[in-house]
């Protein structure tokens, strides 16, 4: 969920809106407004749906507000109602809230909430209890609360009798703010603030702010006002825009080159990766004897990429863990074990969860986040940021291709602080690297083609994606892309293990697509293609542009640029990206905003 407060000159329905919108990708079940008008009145908003129906009800509103609270949800609790919409009001306290409050029916019971409750929210149990401690100091009432909830959440809250004045508190979920000559801001995160402000503060956990129209006031649990600690915006407005493009995706598909040579660069001494600036020591890489890779959704995939990339190379375990599995599953870890975790956002709530029990096993952590001072990359022993700049669109592209980057680049420095590669070796690795860049740009510039294929899979209900070793690793990137935003039903296979069951799915009506671009297993995975194409499949196949192929083996041949065989991931995600992009706009579907996904996960 997104959720943003603001007190200050300006007219806040407009701030709200405005923020709302940055913030939608966070949630979009339903979103809601509580507007503190001039007269104190708290005139409630909530619409189901996107942002764009709270905006045609709001903009009906006439009368002038300057401090208010807003909200993007992204049902967890109760379905998709107006009554489960935040904000939720409770006598004189009204409040918007992200997380999960879990003994929220514990608390139902303690203070007798059944008869009040309008909602299925655990949201609104919090709301009442709030109110039930609330005795006129908010402060006192707040830090009430905290020691009475479990769970993880962020709240942003009014009451009746403090107009003008906010209050925010958060317990892991993420919460930045920010005052300026146009007001004081609290919101999710930095997208809702860069219009207004260059500097912000991340709010500690277990902190609570107090936001007036011209300042914001930080305080502790035993409620001394601390000083916040003033960041910087790392990137501007224009990255957060469409820029012309008709949707964040494609737009963001586009940037991956820039976005491989801010990573890159910037980290390249005399021709080999170098972590200095980013206070990375070599014994963090020589004194492991195990890497443990932990993340969730398209960050996993990154890391299913790079063990199969690291542990050849590197001749040690390499394991890669879905976070919210790792965390039950009482890892063999230690203090001996380096735990890479990956995160766009840095605030999966899972793969934060992930990263403290590794820590709590004595493991170094290190984060490739690209969020700068995400709660994951604060509490990582070592961050490396990616520098993709904001993502907007749900679906991952650039995160993704500046996450392997990131870790192709930590496995070769690796492999050099290690002895397994000279310093020739190394600067040939990063050459190879850097050849993806072009070979990327390449097969953006064949968009259209892509475009032109896509047909052939847009009236289907499902398709496979199959390789071997390092191109399996990409498939399941490119599935999770396709069913992600087009609805398509897509599963990712070892094209050998296809023989053994999934291979009864094959018909005509089941696209193949299929990827072979790695020379040891190159001729076996042409012959699983022939195993398909034998059983009707209508075979797309991505293999470097030298391939010899013999004539029908693919109906569809992409050919990407000739580059080294662990490199070819970088123009394979372009393909992989593009296809899927093209199969929801073929569909007319929303590519930026597919159902029931959220961009940043903060429950567990
Ligand atoms: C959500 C998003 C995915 C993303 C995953 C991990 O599920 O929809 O696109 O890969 O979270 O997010 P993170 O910010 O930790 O990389």
């Amino acid at each position: 969920c997104g959720i943003i407060g603001y007190t200050g000159p300006l007219d806040s329905k407009k701030i709200l809106l405005n923020g709302l919108s940055q913030l939608e990708y966070r949630g979009y079940d339903s979103a809601g407004a509580a507007l503190c008008m001039e007269n104190s009145h708290i005139c409630l908003v909530r619409r189901t749906g996107k942002v764009a129906n709270l905006k045609e009800t709001m903009e009906r509103i006439t009368d002038v507000s300057h401090c208010g609270l807003g909200h993007t949800r992204w049902a967890t609790h109760g379905g998709v109602t107006t009554q489960n919409t935040h904000p939720h009001q409770a006598g004189k306290v009204t409040l918007v809230h992200n997380g999960i409050i879990e003994n929220y029916h514990q608390l139902t019971e303690q203070f007798h909430l059944e008869a009040k409750l309008h909602s299925e929210t655990d949201s609104e149990v919090a709301a009442w209890v709030l109110d039930s401690l609330y005795q006129g100091d908010p402060l006192e009432a707040i830090t009430r609360l905290v020691a009475l909830i479990k769970g993880s959440y962020s709240f942003c809250i009014m009451f009746e009798d403090y107009p003008g004045e906010i209050y925010a508190i958060r317990n892991v979920s993420p919460l930045v703010a920010a005052y300026t000559r146009s007001g004081s801001f609290v919101a999710s995160d930095l997208t809702a603030l860069i219009p207004y402000t260059r500097q912000y503060f991340v709010v500690p956990e277990d902190h609570i702010v107090r936001l007036t129209s011209y300042k914001v006031h930080l305080y502790n649990l035993q409620r001394h006002e601390e000083m916040p600690e003033l960041m910087e915006v790392n990137w501007n407005m224009d990255a957060a825009m469409k820029n012309g493009f008709p949707h964040f995706m494609l737009k963001e598909i586009h940037e991956q080159p820039e976005a491989l040579r801010n990573t890159i660069l910037p980290r390249l001494s005399k021709g080999l990766p170098d972590f200095t600036d980013d206070q990375i020591p070599d014994d963090v890489f020589t004194s492991c004897s195990q890497i443990h890779i932990v993340a969730c959704g398209t960050a996993m995939h990154a890391g299913m990429a790079a063990r199969s990339m690291m542990e050849p190379l590197l001749r040690i375990p390499v394991t890669v863990s879905v976070a919210s599995e790792f965390r039950y599953e009482e890892p063999l870890i230690g203090e001996d074990t380096l735990v890479i975790i990956i995160s766009q956002s840095g605030e999966t709530i899972d793969t934060l969860a992930a990263m403290r029990l590794a820590k709590n096993y004595g493991a170094a952590a290190l984060s490739v986040v690209n969020v700068k001072g995400s709660t994951i990359a604060r509490e990582s022993d070592y961050t490396l940021y990616t520098h993709a700049g904001p993502e907007i669109a749900v679906a991952s592209t650039k995160a993704y291709s500046v996450q392997l980057a990131a870790l192709y680049m930590i496995g070769c420095r690796m492999a050099l602080v290690r002895g397994k590669y000279s310093v020739p070796q190394a600067t040939e690795f990063m050459k190879k690297l850097l050849n993806a860049i072009p070979a990327m740009e390449a097969m953006i510039a064949q968009k259209d083609s892509i475009k032109a294929l896509v047909t052939h899979l847009i009236n289907k209900s499902d398709a496979f994606f199959i390789g071997r070793g390092l191109d399996y690793a990409f498939s399941l990137e490119g599935a999770l892309k396709l069913k992600e935003i087009s609805y398509i039903h897509a599963e990712a296979y070892a094209a050998g293990e296809l023989k053994h069951g999934t291979i009864a799915l094959i018909t005509e009506e089941v696209p193949v697509i299929a990827i072979a671009t790695q020379e040891k297993v190159f001729a076996k995975t042409i012959s699983n293609i022939r195993e398909v194409k034998a059983r009707g499949a209508f075979v797309i196949l991505i293999t470097k542009e030298d391939a010899v192929l013999d004539r029908g083996v693919a109906d569809i041949h992409i050919r990407i640029p000739k580059i080294g065989d662990r490199f070819t991931v970088f123009p394979i995600a372009v393909v992989l990206q593009l296809i899927a992009y093209y199969a929801s706009t073929g569909k007319n579907l929303d590519v930026d905003q597919p159902r029931n996904l959220a961009k940043s996960v903060t429950v567990e």
